[in-house]
């Protein structure tokens, strides 16, 4: 089987759909910003602070050529901009979780830990930004993806039953 990547935009649940589809199969799961994360002994938002957005975007272009070359049978977690990387389609099937903003942002806010879920993420900080982000990235992961999940109103247990039976195809 080949890598899974899951994209799409920030609080969309990329994360909670992945630890429901590891439960339903065999594969294991990783994420990107997991990975960078133990890399710089860091987290995302001092890696933004410290180091600026580009240090980070090579950062992210680094693990994407690693993931390409060493990476199979995993189901990979990425961050909302990650979709960027030139080799995307050679990592694996590309699955896009969308849902429109207001619901993704309702959805951060309706969390228990909302405000560390907002604080963590530098991009969220200003909505009115981050809406506009949205708008311009929206038709890029729509048409980079293989496959589209619409995740709205949905758990994250449909959400990974619906991936699994739409991968099935590319096995
Ligand atoms: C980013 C999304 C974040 C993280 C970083 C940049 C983006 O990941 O990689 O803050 O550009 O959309 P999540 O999508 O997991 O929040």
């Amino acid at each position: 089987m080949k890598n899974i990547l899951l994209i799409g935009f920030m609080g969309v649940g990329k994360g909670s759909v992945a630890r429901e589809v590891i439960k339903l199969s065999d594969f294991v799961s990783v994420d990107t910003d997991d990975l960078i994360e133990s890399m710089e002994n860091r987290v995302v938002k001092k890696i933004f602070e410290q180091s600026g957005e580009v240090y980070f975007r090579n950062l992210e272009k680094k693990i994407a050529l690693w993931l390409e070359q060493n990476v199979t049978n995993t189901l990979i977690s990425t961050g909302g901009g990650f979709y960027k990387q030139e080799n995307l389609k050679d990592i694996g099937i590309v699955v896009f979780l969308n849902s429109p903003f207001d619901k993704i942002i309702k959805r951060i806010k309706n969390h228990p830990n909302a405000v560390k879920k907002l604080k963590k993420r530098p991009l969220l900080n200003d909505l009115k930004k981050a809406k506009e982000l949205y708008n311009e990235r929206l038709p890029q992961y729509a048409a980079v993806a293989d496959i589209t999940i619409d995740v709205t109103d949905k758990s994250a247990i449909d959400c990974a039953k619906e991936l699994l039976q739409k991968v099935k195809q590319y096995a």
